[in-house]
């Protein structure tokens, strides 16, 4: 191990957003508030609680306004979704004050999930971001296919850095770095994201893994030996979008939690409380819980 490995890394939680945006059956609202207080009780100070999308392409975000009216907080940073002007228009009305903006590196991608090509994306959305930063948001931008894209392959770093560039310039806080299809291995991780690391000293950076090969938490401690302390996890290891064949869930919240405890980084979150939050929508999700942590532990 090395000596460089962080003393405490941020989780930001996106179970309520990419964990249930995949779910087939629609998870019940008081359901969906239910799981956001109980991860809230568990430590959880950063979390994607909805999105402002079409309910047409993603029927299980159609009711994000009631989430948003419902769930914001003081103390957390709860995020929304957003991609497009619809989108920063419907922020507009809530209280919320942190936007995550995302965006494929991949036009074929970006095409399938926003229904624009990355330049087209990017247009709209970086005097978007200046406005955002006017009003005193918090911006995130999730880079999509920032390695791996289930239409065009191997992405070229290069091309990742040149989208998280143009994120960096218009002001994003935050750039969120995804695996969005799990192909990633530690090394592609430990490689992408030291150049990040060395190129944005002044921006979050954070680290967005899905584990469809079971990659997640080997890519997790390759990116904070590259320097990464914040980390995208869901709890119960949901997740996947629906515009990524192949993609599923993200890392799991709880085996995350656990490995950085046990290396004692620590990341101020309670397991057991975790599981009781997970307890909250597991009676409605159309798959079992595969994480770990979940299976030896969960009563
Ligand atoms: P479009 O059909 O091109 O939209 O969809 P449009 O501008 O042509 O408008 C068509 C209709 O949609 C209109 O309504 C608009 O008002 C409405 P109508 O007049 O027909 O009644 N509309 C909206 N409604 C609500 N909210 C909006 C909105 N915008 C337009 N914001 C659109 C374009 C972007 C809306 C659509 O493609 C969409 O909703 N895509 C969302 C896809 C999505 O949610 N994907 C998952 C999240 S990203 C992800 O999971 C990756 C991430 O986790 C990182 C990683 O792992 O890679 C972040
Ligand atoms: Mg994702």
């Amino acid at each position: 191990m090395t000596d460089s490995l962080p003393a405490e890394v941020t989780i930001i939680e996106v179970g309520p957003r990419d964990g249930l945006q995949n779910e087939k059956e629609f998870v019940p609202t008081d359901v969906k508030k239910e799981f956001i207080a109980r991860l809230k009780k568990a430590g959880i100070t950063e979390m994607e609680i909805t999105s402002f999308v079409s309910p047409k392409w993603v029927p299980q975000m159609q009711d994000a306004d009631d989430i948003a009216f419902s769930c914001l907080t003081e103390h957390t940073r709860e995020i929304i979704l957003v991609p497009n002007t619809k989108g920063i228009l419907r922020l507009y009305q809530t209280s919320c004050k942190a936007a995550a903006v995302f965006v494929g590196v991949s036009n074929s991608f970006n095409q399938k999930n926003i229904n624009k090509t990355t330049e087209q994306s990017m247009s709209e959305l970086v005097p978007l971001i200046a406005e955002l930063k006017e009003k005193g948001y918090f911006v995130r931008a999730c880079i999509s296919t920032a390695f791996y894209c289930p239409y065009e392959g191997k992405i070229d770093f290069q091309d990742t850095l040149k989208l998280c560039r143009q994120f960096a310039e218009a002001g994003a806080d935050e750039l969120s770095v995804a695996d969005t299809i799990g192909m990633a291995v530690p090394s592609e991780s430990y490689q992408l994201f030291s150049m990040l690391v060395k190129e944005f000293p002044n921006t979050l950076l954070t680290a967005h893994f899905h584990d469809t090969r079971k990659m997640a938490l080997a890519n997790i401690y390759a990116a904070l030996q590259a320097g990464i302390s914040r980390f995208d996890t869901s709890a119960g290891g949901l997740g996947g979008c629906p515009f990524a064949p192949g993609a599923s869930g993200n890392a799991a919240t709880e085996d995350v939690v656990y490995m950085l405890e046990r290396m004692n980084i620590q990341t101020n979150i309670d397991l057991n409380k975790l599981l009781h939050a997970i307890e909250a929508v597991k009676p409605y999700l159309t798959r079992p819980i595969e994480s770990m942590y979940y299976q030896l532990h969960s009563y």
